[in-house]
């Protein structure tokens, strides 16, 4: 299972050379949101700890802090106090093109996500799902306001010291695995760590590895593995750093139902325990299920959370989004 290590202990070391590196932060598009084609029967809040609440609630909402008296969740990773905000949006804008042309992808976005939860987004396409995770993670720079990781300001930052944060503060799950073909799984798994200028010891692939159950597979390529076993072994990699904050967007949009609920059920374990902060893009109700809460995004802005969600709860508030807002009477 994951050690846990201390800031200290990273020897980040990324020379101006970094941008040649192979970039594992590559997006790909998301599908369109349509209500899922199978109707989830299993009994409500499967996946996590607690029981259901299907309430919404306030945005400002947080889980009640951990004491040190309470071990029954593992401190986050480098120390910090679970609940504390993990990644914080103030104001966050974000348009592209200009003038009459221009497209609010994102308007005065403000969300707070806890350290040590998983964090669903959902909204109907073009809500600016895929913008805000590409604000949150320093993959792109918002127009107005903040994006702070901790205490660090990502929007002040220039690219090379968001580059060297990415490799060794965030962790990255994308639809299409994004895995380098001509690597062992083994190496995959630790290519972060030499990216990072880090000590990349076969120990901790070993350990990685095994929490998503292949460190038998360390020797095989990407193409030996089915997509399953590739998207965990892209969670792997994701985690070898002890990140932060896992970035996924729609991570079991290439699945099947049950390979998609193995993958989920790995992230919900890594949130439970190892403490991980895990912020997930997806389309599919049953899949944002396994999250703590799901933040609703509609035309850049926020239009809700649901916490402890159920895929029902969550479907419900899908199709009432992706209605069309009444036009204003013509005769006002
Ligand atoms: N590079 C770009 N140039 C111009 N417009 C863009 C660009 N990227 C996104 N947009 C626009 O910004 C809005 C939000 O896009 P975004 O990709 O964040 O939506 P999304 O919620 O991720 O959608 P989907 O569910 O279809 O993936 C959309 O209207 C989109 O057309
Ligand atoms: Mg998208």
């Amino acid at each position: 299972m994951f050690g846990r290590g201390k800031r200290g202990d990273r020897r980040a070391n990324v020379g101006p050379d970094a941008s040649s590196r192979p970039d594992l932060h590559t997006p790909h598009p998301a599908p369109q949101y349509a209500p899922p084609l199978h109707t989830p029967n299993h009994a409500p809040h499967p996946h996590r700890p607690g029981g259901p609440d299907d309430d919404f609630t306030a945005f400002t909402h947080t889980p009640a802090p951990f004491t040190a008296a309470d071990n029954s969740r593992p401190a986050a990773p480098h120390g910090h106090a679970v609940g504390s905000p993990a990644v914080r949006l103030e104001g966050v804008g974000k348009s592209y093109g200009s003038g009459s042309d221009a497209v609010h992808a994102l308007r005065g976005v403000d969300l707070a996500i806890p350290r040590g939860t998983f964090t669903a987004v959902m909204g109907p396409s073009g809500s600016g799902k895929s913008t805000f995770l590409h604000c949150a993670a320093g993959l792109d720079k918002p127009d107005t306001g903040r994006v702070l990781l901790g205490d660090d300001d990502l929007t002040t930052m220039n690219e090379n010291e968001l580059t060297k944060l990415r490799r060794t503060r965030l962790g990255f799950v994308f639809q299409a695995f994004n895995l380098l073909p001509s690597l062992t799984v083994e190496k995959n798994v630790l290519l972060p760590l030499r990216l990072a200028g880090e000590r990349a010891e076969r120990r901790r692939a070993t350990e990685v590895l095994s929490m998503v159950g292949l460190h038998d597979h360390a020797r095989r390529r990407p193409a030996q593995l089915s997509g399953g076993q590739q998207q965990r072994v892209a969670i792997a990699r994701a985690l070898v750093t002890r990140p932060d904050v896992l970035f996924a967007d729609e991570p079991t949009g290439a699945l099947d139902t049950t390979t998609a609920s193995e993958v989920l059920t790995l992230l919900r374990r890594a949130v439970d325990d190892t403490g991980a902060t895990i912020v997930m893009v997806t389309h599919d109700p049953v899949a944002a299920s396994y999250a703590d809460r799901v933040v609703f995004l509609a035309a850049g802005r926020l239009a809700g959370h649901l916490h402890s969600p159920t895929p029902e709860a969550v479907a419900a508030r899908m199709v009432a989004l992706s209605q069309p807002v009444p036009s204003q009477s013509r005769a006002a």
